[in-house]
């Protein structure tokens, strides 16, 4: 077989084990795998010799140029893709929301616009449902243009953003009919405004700070409603995904609902991971205000315990950057401060450090939160979150332990500053390859902007996660066995 590129003598890892070997590539496909794979003629051959070869790193949530806060996220589709890149992000999946009046078809237009000729991966969306009464009879359409995931805020009225339970009810009847899910973004609004109302006097302010973030969202202000919404998808039967689950409160009901057989599912992202709420106390404590924010440590561990025990399935980033300027405007008030992070760049290179090397997960966990997970639920799989013969050939080439010191002046995000300043961290890709393409070369992005390609869907959630259960792959020379993935792990 001709191969126009090998990825050579790596460790390569597949959904059925970790070999040392090649990845040989034709046009954008995985077509081989092996232990001596044999170059031809032009055949470009990749030296990944003491490196790990994992599945490109799909993103599902992220925010790029979304109008939010009084401004707009400072990463668009050519910033935070090239951000993604060099972090080893192949894909991702970003929220077409709905301006005043618009329809769902109308808000994916917007989004495929601001992709189009900027996007270096490839990408599609969740389409938001803002106003369910004029929404609701507009989601087959989505689904025939190719769009399975919709999203549902229980928060963010001045946004025009917010659902109620009767728009959540309906829209998980709905995903049910169409065998499509819903991602829910679950804060409890009503408890939130109330205890953000309390709070906002200016001698509060002039006390706390940014610490009035944290202070008006303590942790049932999530539980309460990822319950809530659990209690709608197991009465209507309808496919649930919380999103950027932060509490350890809300672990344990996904992990309960999970147990009767309610269809939820959960993902975190890695600021809820890596960071916990004392970073308010610092002069500069508001750059961190995120939407739910950083929790307690012991949150932290219980997300990474969930992540281990399988009923946190996803981990991704909920990226929304903010530049310093940005974030100034919140002038004292912490009700004003643009609410997000930016993380495409460093989710790879935090997950890996702070999970594998620190002994939290294992590399095999890593790409099945990072890549398989993510594809099979999103209705992406095999094409993409998985190095195997037929597979998109989405890349992340890292060393296993060669740090880089997180610093703004050398990252493409747009971002001025970075929560991770200083840190240490493995895993930035020396090379990605997207499609068969080398975008990144180095750790430095090579690849032109405007090649990712939109990414149509059939399927999405539990039924889709369980029918796409990756095989063993017999190409692969000697994997080393580990046990099957089971249940939503
Ligand atoms: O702080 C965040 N997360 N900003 C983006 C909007 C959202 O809730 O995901
Ligand atoms: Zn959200
Ligand atoms: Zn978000």
């Amino acid at each position: 077989m001709r191969l126009d590129r090998i990825i050579k003598g790596g460790n390569v890892v597949t959904p059925a084990g970790t070999f040392t070997g090649d990845v040989g590539i034709a046009g954008e496909k995985i077509v081989a795998l092996g232990a001596e794979l044999e170059a031809g003629p032009g055949t470009d051959v990749i030296d990944a010799s003491g490196h790990h070869v994992l599945p490109g790193v799909l993103d599902v949530h992220v925010h790029l140029e979304l109008p939010f806060c009084g401004t707009v996220s400072a990463d668009d589709y050519r910033t935070g893709t090239r951000a993604g890149a060099r972090g080893g992000v192949t894909t991702v999946i970003d929220f077409a929301i709905p301006y005043a009046g618009d329809s769902l078809s109308q808000a994916a237009d917007n989004w495929l616009r601001k992709a189009e000729g900027k996007a270096l991966i490839d990408y599609t969306f969740h389409i938001c449902i803002t106003r369910y009464a004029e929404h609701k009879p507009q989601i087959k359409g989505m689904v025939d243009r190719g769009f399975t995931t919709f999203k549902e805020f229980m928060i963010y009225e001045s946004e025009g953003w917010q659902s109620d339970d009767r728009a959540l009810f309906g829209t998980l009847e709905q995903m049910r009919e169409h065998g499509t899910m819903l991602l829910v973004h679950a804060e409890s609004a009503r408890v939130l405004d109330e205890l953000i109302a309390r709070h906002h006097t200016p001698e509060l302010m002039t006390r706390y700070g940014a610490r009035l973030h944290p202070m008006t969202r303590p942790n049932f202000v999530e539980a309460e409603a990822i319950q809530r919404a659990v209690q709608w998808s197991e009465a209507t039967g309808g496919q649930l995904y919380i999103v950027h689950l932060s509490t350890a409160e809300g672990t344990d009901i996904i992990r309960a609902a999970q147990a009767r057989g309610v269809p939820v599912l959960a993902e975190t992202c890695a600021q809820y991971l890596v960071l916990d709420d004392s970073v308010f106390e610092g002069k500069d404590g508001h750059l961190f205000a995120c939407c739910p924010q950083v929790k307690k440590p012991k949150d932290v561990e219980r997300l990474w315990k969930g992540l281990h025990d399988g009923e946190v399935s996803v981990v991704s980033t909920d990226t929304c950057t903010f530049t310093r300027e940005q974030k100034a405007m919140w002038d004292g008030d912490w009700t004003k401060i643009p609410m997000g992070l930016p993380g495409l760049e460093t989710l790879l290179p935090l997950v890996y450090t702070h999970g594998v090397l620190g002994g939290r997960i294992t590399l095999d966990e890593l790409a099945m939160k990072l890549s398989t997970n993510p594809a099979r639920i999103m209705g992406l799989y095999p094409r993409k979150g998985a190095i195997m013969v037929g597979a998109d050939a989405d890349l992340a080439i890292i060393h296993p332990n060669a740090s880089r010191t997180v610093s703004p002046s050398t990252m493409e995000t747009n971002a001025d500053w970075s929560p991770y300043e200083g840190w240490e961290l493995a895993g930035f890709a020396r090379t990605t390859l997207s499609r068969g393409e080398v975008i990144v070369d180095g750790y430095k992005v090579v690849g032109r902007e405007g090649r990712g390609q939109w990414l149509p869907r059939t399927s999405a959630g539990l039924e889709a996660f369980q029918a796409s259960r990756p095989e063993p792959i017999p190409e692969a020379p000697a994997p080393k066995p580990r046990a099957a993935a089971a249940g939503a792990r």
